[in-house]
């Protein structure tokens, strides 16, 4: 990418960067004592103070019981965790998942086989408890495990990028979507896959799929081979994802439009607003897909892209269930969907939409959840207010609906409710909604109930020609990434407003990001984290995927660590309440060329799965830079980590 000089940034006001920089962080309360030359407080980790808090003692600086010994950044090719843990790999690209399934050669791969067998580049990771009646159960479940794309580069000796073959082709779709496997923790030999199991199951890009909600049978819907608009063959670039209280897994669909081809053949001005705003490439792709399948070349089949983009729900106990996207979510790159309960039983679904200056948004069901009536439960994302959120700089933000006859999305211009959720990202920008920094994952604490959102980077914030810095996205050219936290309104999730604050602003404390790298894009010089300043804060940048402990702990896994921290993506531990709230220590270093794209604890704590995607990205199979993890080449795992000895313990203390 080309660098980004400070002159070319955009003040908004014809002051100087420096003049613009001094005076906003002058009036931010929250970066009292991190501004640029104030010393760092320089403590023993036990003698760590916030500046909210006085120092309690020792004891009760660690109530968030994280005591672990934090790692430092690696380059090695390995996945690193803490002294006194193991990791171990669980599933890797390519092990048999179903009963009978063949062994996986990666000379010998079919779509046969790869429909069989664990898929290619893991993502969100969900653990979802069995028996399904003891639903805390710690050592016994089924794991969830998105894949999201594919790199052929990686997965086929001799790939020609010009010239994929259509074998290539079908084994890319059928090592796309997802995998059900059922695991057991056994007490001395840990945890293990169990094929046998009759829950697992594989998601691949050929899986009849149902559309359900407002926009299931819309014209912009309906296809060659499914006139109803209501059915699909599969889901494509499933991200983040999420657990519903019922027990079942929404899994999100995001970069989709890079799978179609041909959007410059589209001359309806409507149509071609949509596939542009959503990316939708102009020409051929780069997977070339649709040499061989006809529904990804607009040309063939124009509508075939409206289809994607969309939160599918699936229950992980039944494997008969048909899969249902879920149009009443909207349709953007959905990072991820979080789910909560308010008080008045509705279930309220968080999500980000990854792109640069895309929005955060939030679901809000009309019909309530019913502990007792599963079935009930499993209809009740049908239905309900999709809202889109707006930051106001004073620290205030509200929820917009997206409601046709509400506000700017007319009945005139907005035609029906399907047209405004199949245009999600136009209606929002309707109403006015707050530009982001690539909103990632947004989750619930439940501990406390605050919300917490991981705006993972944005080089283009402030440059020539775009949206210049406000106080949810203070940085130009933001490339270290950070963590908003906001509170609802009554600490009511289905509330329509609410009050925020920054939480992080990644990067080194101890280095002068803005001299760190001379040619790199302008970002502050500052981090802050939640005012909290020690020298053995670990750095961390471009925050992804996010989970909680039983605590309350903020788990935080990054994705694309820029040169000013030299070592691979990680895990981070950080406390969000107490004397060390803001005190973010790294837990798990990953391999070469991977990030770790998900990360997820059992109900106990006790084990953290995670997902180690991309290893090796950048290079090809013939000369691969990550051998992880069989010194082999790069094969895309789920990893599961544990404390060592007898009697386990939470992870992280
Ligand atoms: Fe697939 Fe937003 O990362
Ligand atoms: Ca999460
Ligand atoms: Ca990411
Ligand atoms: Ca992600």
């Amino acid at each position: 990418m080309k660098a980004v000089r400070k002159e070319e940034i955009a003040t908004g006001a014809g002051d100087t960067f420096e003049e613009v920089m001094t005076r906003r962080f002058a009036r931010r309360s929250f970066l009292k004592g991190a501004l640029a030359g104030a010393p760092l407080l320089v403590l023993n980790p036990l003698q760590s103070v916030s500046t909210a808090e006085p120092l309690g003692s020792a004891a009760a600086a660690h109530s968030n019981g994280l005591t672990f010994t934090p790692i430092s950044l690696s380059r090695t090719d390995d996945v690193i965790v803490p002294p006194g843990y193991s990791s171990k790999v669980l599933l890797r690209w390519g092990d048999p998942i179903l009963p009978g399934a063949p062994q996986f050669y990666i000379n010998s791969q079919s779509a046969e086989k790869q429909a069989q067998q664990f898929g290619y580049n893991c993502d969100f990771v969900g653990f979802f408890p069995l028996p399904r009646f003891r639903s805390n159960n710690s050592n016994s479940g089924i794991l969830a495990v998105n894949h999201e794309y594919t790199n052929p580069e990686l997965m086929f000796p001799g790939y020609s990028a010009n010239n994929p073959t259509e074998d290539q082709v079908n084994i890319e779709i059928a090592a796309h979507g997802l995998s059900f496997a059922a695991i057991r923790n056994y007490p001395r030999r840990g945890w293990h896959f169990d094929i046998e199991s009759p829950v697992n199951r594989r998601i691949t890009g050929e899986t009849e799929i149902d559309i359900t909600g407002p926009a299931a049978g819309h014209p912009w819907m309906q296809v060659s081979y499914d006139p109803t608009g209501a059915h699909v063959h599969g889901m494509f670039n499933n991200c983040g994802g999420g657990k519903t209280p019922w027990g079942t897994i929404l899994t999100c669909e995001e970069n989709f439009n890079q799978y179609f081809a041909n959007r410059s053949a589209v001359t309806d001005p409507a149509k071609l607003a949509n596939l542009t705003r959503y990316g939708v490439t102009a020409g051929a792709t780069e997977r070339k897909w649709e040499r061989f399948h006809s529904r990804f070349d607009l040309v063939q089949e124009p509508n075939e892209s409206y289809r994607f983009g969309w939160v599918v729900e699936i229950d992980p106990y039944n494997p008969d269930f048909v899969p249902k996207k879920r149009t009443a979510l909207g349709r953007t790159k959905h990072e991820a969907a979080t789910v909560v309960i308010a008080p008045d039983r509705r279930v309220v679904v968080y999500a980000g939409d990854d792109e640069r200056f895309e929005f955060v948004y939030k679901f809000v069901s009309k019909g309530t959840y019913d502990p007792r009536n599963r079935e009930a439960n499993i209809g009740l994302l049908d239905e309900g207010t999709l809202y889109v959120a707006k930051f106001n700089d004073d620290g205030t933000g509200e929820w917009l609906p997206l409601l046709l006859g509400e506000g700017r999305l007319t009945e005139e211009a907005w035609e029906s409710q399907a047209y405004i959720l199949i245009n999600t990202r136009l209606a929002a920008t309707a109403v006015g909604a707050t530009r982001m920094d690539r909103p990632e994952d947004i989750q619930p604490n439940p501990v406390t109930g605050k919300i917490y959102g991981a705006f993972t980077n944005n080089t283009q914030r402030g440059t020539t020609g775009r949206p210049g810095v406000d106080e949810p996205n203070p940085r130009p050219a933001n490339r270290h990434g950070h963590v908003i936290e906001w509170t609802e309104a009554d600490n009511d999730p289905s509330a329509t407003s609410f009050t925020w604050e920054i939480f992080i602003l990644c990067g080194d404390p101890k280095v002068n990001l803005l001299t760190a790298e001379p040619d790199a894009p302008v970002d502050t010089e500052t981090t802050y984290y939640a005012g909290f300043s020690s020298e053995d804060i670990s750095p961390i940048a471009s925050p992804d995927n996010v989970t909680f402990d039983g605590k309350g702990n903020l788990w935080i896994a990054s994705d694309g660590l820029p040169n000013t921290l030299p070592g691979h993506d990680g895990i981070f531990a950080v406390p969000t309440e107490g004397s060390e709230r803001g005190y973010l220590r790294q837990f798990l270093s990953a391999v070469i060329g991977s990030e770790v794209a998900s990360l997820e604890l059992t109900p106990n704590d006790h084990t953290l799965f995670a997902s180690i995607q991309h290893p090796g990205e950048g290079s090809t199979l013939a000369a691969p830079s990550s051998t992880w993890p069989d010194r082999t080449f790069p094969r895309p795992s789920v990893v599961a980590v544990t404390k060592d000895g007898i009697g386990r313990k939470p992870i992280g203390s």
